[in-house]
């Protein structure tokens, strides 16, 4: 029915991309985790019961499982609006040690099967003084993602990230967002107590079909030409705007090398979208009402909103509400457009053997 090795490794990105290991989603369903591991290792074929966890979940998309190459094409805007308040994200509050430590505690927020966004709310719990310039040790760090990553930064928290074996810190501020490029390593640490951060990954266009595929996708020889050559001059892996930008929001999409990606802050009243856009809010402060032809929602500090766009209207009840809206198009009509920047992005951050990690990998995250 399905090819077991496969089938091992998309079962093992499907987890990571919704931040689970083997043991936290074994544990979380009641199954036993030596059956997760064997089929990621490609060794046991899916029980049915795993198959119905699988196909019933609310957050992975069951058609990745499938041979379908252009499963991009088949994705479809998720209905209305999806709310998930603050009460029902601590509900799926877990933590991962690393380096012996309770380093994160992880979070869910508004994701769904059928739309791109698999956001977490991550507090850090290592302590770290930049001050200090003592050199991060690499348990810490994860192995890099194929989610691309917008994150924003509540309170004080640290940012390392790795190119090669360099190591970078910056230290990041209230409201401040980054941008980081899938499969840069990179890890978190705080210098206050309650900071926490709002990791809003999501997929890459190659989360949608196997990357062994690339060049096909790139139009033709002389342009995969051009990105094998343009490897050498290689690209930012990370980008970062000041919080200073929640004063006079302004759009940031061509700041990101996904240029479908807009970030708003909070002074918008009303959004309305053309178009096949997927929508993503999180509330940081004070309070908000969402209307669209059918209801009213009520939003709070802490929750998150999953929004087919068109015609929404957004209205704010506090001045201090602040609310962070990603914006990401998945107009089947530019399908070709997205595999082609992304293409080029992915071969000049990493040189093209990431294209072969990203086919293969079964290892965790982190
Ligand atoms: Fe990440």
């Amino acid at each position: 029915m399905f090819d077991p090795i496969r089938f091992g490794i998309t079962l093992s990105q499907a987890l990571n991309s919704i931040k689970h290991t083997p043991g936290s989603f074994s544990s979380l369903y009641g199954i036993d985790k030596d059956e997760v591991s064997a089929v990621i290792d490609g060794i046991s074929e899916p029980s049915a019961r795993l198959i119905s966890i699988l196909e019933n979940h609310p957050v992975i998309d069951f058609t990745l499982f499938s041979d379908d190459l252009c499963k991009f094409k088949n994705t479809y805007i998720p209905k209305n609006l999806f709310l998930q308040s603050k009460k029902v994200s601590n509900k799926s509050k877990r933590s991962f040690v690393r380096g012996k430590i309770n380093y994160y505690t992880y979070k869910d927020l508004a994701a769904s099967f059928d739309s791109p966004f698999l956001p977490e709310h991550i507090t850090p719990n290592l302590k770290y003084n930049v001050e200090d310039k003592v050199e991060l040790d690499n348990c810490y760090f994860n192995k890099g993602h194929l989610e691309h990553q917008i994150t924003l930064f509540i309170g004080e928290v640290n940012f390392h990230w790795k190119r090669g074996s360099k190591k970078y810190i910056k230290a990041m501020n209230n409201l401040d967002l980054n941008y980081i490029t899938p499969y840069v390593p990179h890890t978190f640490t705080t210098r206050k107590k309650g900071s926490y951060i709002v990791a809003i990954t999501y997929k890459s266009i190659y989360s949608y079909f196997p990357s062994n595929e690339y060049k096909k996708y790139a139009s033709d020889s002389t342009q995969v030409e051009a990105i094998e050559n343009s490897n050498k001059q290689g690209v930012p892996a990370v980008e970062f705007w000041q919080g200073s930008h929640f004063n006079s929001p302004r759009k940031l999409i061509n700041r990101v090398r996904t240029p479908e990606i807009t970030l708003h802050s909070t002074d918008f009243r009303t959004s309305s979208y053309e178009g096949e856009i997927h929508s993503w809010l999180y509330v940081i402060e004070g309070n908000a009402e969402i209307n669209d032809s059918n209801s009213i929602y009520q939003l709070l500090a802490g929750d998150s909103l999953l929004i087919k766009a068109s015609g929404v209207i957004v209205e704010f009840k506090s001045p201090l509400t602040r609310i962070v809206e990603i914006c990401l198009s998945v107009d089947k009509q530019q399908y070709e457009r997205f595999v082609k920047l992304e293409t080029s992005q992915l071969a000049r951050s990493h040189t093209n053997a990431i294209f072969e990690r990203m086919y293969n990998d079964t290892q965790t995250w982190f």
